[in-house]
């Protein structure tokens, strides 16, 4: 006899299970009781269950926003979508770029390298500030100290007064935007209506989309303090960066086409993954992620193991490490602080040398959609390890999210 699980069943019951983790209410009952009902009247009502309106009507015990943002992610894919009623900042993270091609880019045609190459004469300090500020950009990062250096002598400064629009959504891309100082808001066209999707604060880059893929601008940049911008033009940015990504690609297209986590993008969409990944080598014992610490990033393993521990208390003193998984070639972790947006939630330690393939927040967001609902699955995972634990423990879990 074949056993039908109806719809929903499984994520409502991965959703209680979380809270129930998360909250470690005393009394079981009574929190699934309070949970059901709320989960019931937003329903009923409409609103978003947990978002900040509400959440003085939670149960009791620490504050949880990530199945909200589940909950979300999963309203934008339907076709009538509530979004609306949802106000919760964290929503506009996860709104989808309209999909772009990712334009055919052949290394070996040297066209571009035909290019007369840009210079813009820079002092020892500009240049200095310019290194830094470039420093943890990350389509630079698997540049040969050659083509980062053109980069460094092709960038000129741009300094800003407060309401500057930077880039406007569906304009053409002239160039490559790198933060020194100053922040700004991102505003994007969600169903005719300008919303604003996100900020920056001092720190990253923007711009790079429309040059990638060859696409009008996707979002609109504004300066929200006054600030200074580092600028890369846009035939630069195709002669050493397009160029390089296309390189790359090809170094990972097999290992990339074989990771279930992929599999339900397009190969045009996969292939804008590797665009946004570098790589990063780990000695054995090394430190790769901290719990507590805040994400940027998610990590891919390309080559090695990677032991991924939580702490446990023992007394309240005595805190032990505690392995939860082991992950090898094509698992990755490091995800679900960017899918719940706390705090790293386990540490991880290279197991002899390995190499991981590292996507950094910003990046995934533009890119999430499907591989979104395969992060919420290995949540799943997660919590399983974790009741594991607590079934072999007479004692606490240390405080997943501190
Ligand atoms: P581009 O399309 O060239 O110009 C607008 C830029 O906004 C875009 O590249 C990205 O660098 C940046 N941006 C920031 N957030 C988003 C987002 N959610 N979707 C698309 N672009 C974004």
């Amino acid at each position: 006899m074949s056993i039908e699980i109806p719809e929903g069943l499984t994520e409502l019951l991965q959703r209680f299970t979380v809270e129930v983790l998360r909250n470690q209410p005393g009394d079981l009952l009574e929190f699934a009781l309070q949970y059901f009902t709320q989960l019931k009247d937003s329903e009923t009502t409409g609103t978003a269950f947990g978002n900040d309106q509400n959440s003085a009507t939670r149960p009791s015990g620490k504050a949880v926003n990530f199945i909200d943002e589940a909950m979300q992610i999963d309203s934008e894919n339907e076709e009538e979508s509530d979004e609306e009623e949802f106000i919760a900042p964290v929503m506009s993270r996860f709104i989808r770029r309209a999909s772009v091609c990712a334009e055919a880019f052949n290394p070996d045609e040297d066209e571009e390298d035909k290019e007369q190459r840009v210079t813009h004469p820079k002092t020892d300090e500009q240049r200095q500030r310019l290194q830094e500020a470039c420093r943890d950009i990350l389509l630079f990062k698997n540049l040969d100290p050659e083509q980062f250096s053109q980069v460094l002598d092709a960038m000129f400064e741009k300094f800003l007064d407060v309401g500057e629009h930077i880039i406007d959504e569906d304009d053409d891309g002239d160039n490559f935007y790198v933060i020194e100082r100053g922040t700004f808001d991102i505003y994007m066209r969600v169903d005719g209506v300008e919303k604003t999707v996100g900020a920056y604060d001092n720190k990253g880059s923007f711009g790079e989309l429309a040059l990638m893929y060859n696409t009008p601008r996707a979002a609109t940049i504004i300066s929200t303090s006054p600030g200074a911008l580092w600028c890369l033009d846009r035939l630069t940015f195709r002669r050493i960066i397009v160029k390089n990504n296309a390189l790359k690609r090809r170094l990972y297209e097999e290992f990339i086409e074989s990771l279930p986590l992929l599999t339900s993008l397009e190969l045009s969409e996969r292939m804008k993954v590797v665009d946004v990944l570098s790589s990063r080598a780990f000695c054995d014992g090394e430190q790769i992620i901290s719990q507590g610490d805040l994400a940027d990033c998610f990590y891919i393993v390309e080559s090695g193991q990677v032991r991924i521990t939580m702490k446990r208390t023992r007394t309240k003193k005595d805190q032990e490490d505690v392995d939860i998984a082991t992950c090898s070639r094509g698992q990755y972790f490091g995800e679900l602080a960017l899918v719940t947006n706390k705090p790293r939630a386990a540490s991880a330690y290279a197991v002899g040398s390995v190499k991981c393939l590292v996507m950094d927040v910003q990046a995934f967001e533009r890119l999430l959609g499907p591989c979104m609902d395969i992060m919420k699955r290995n949540i799943a995972n997660y919590e399983e390890q974790l009741v594991t634990l607590f079934e072999c423990s007479t004692t606490d879990i240390e405080e997943i999210n501190p």
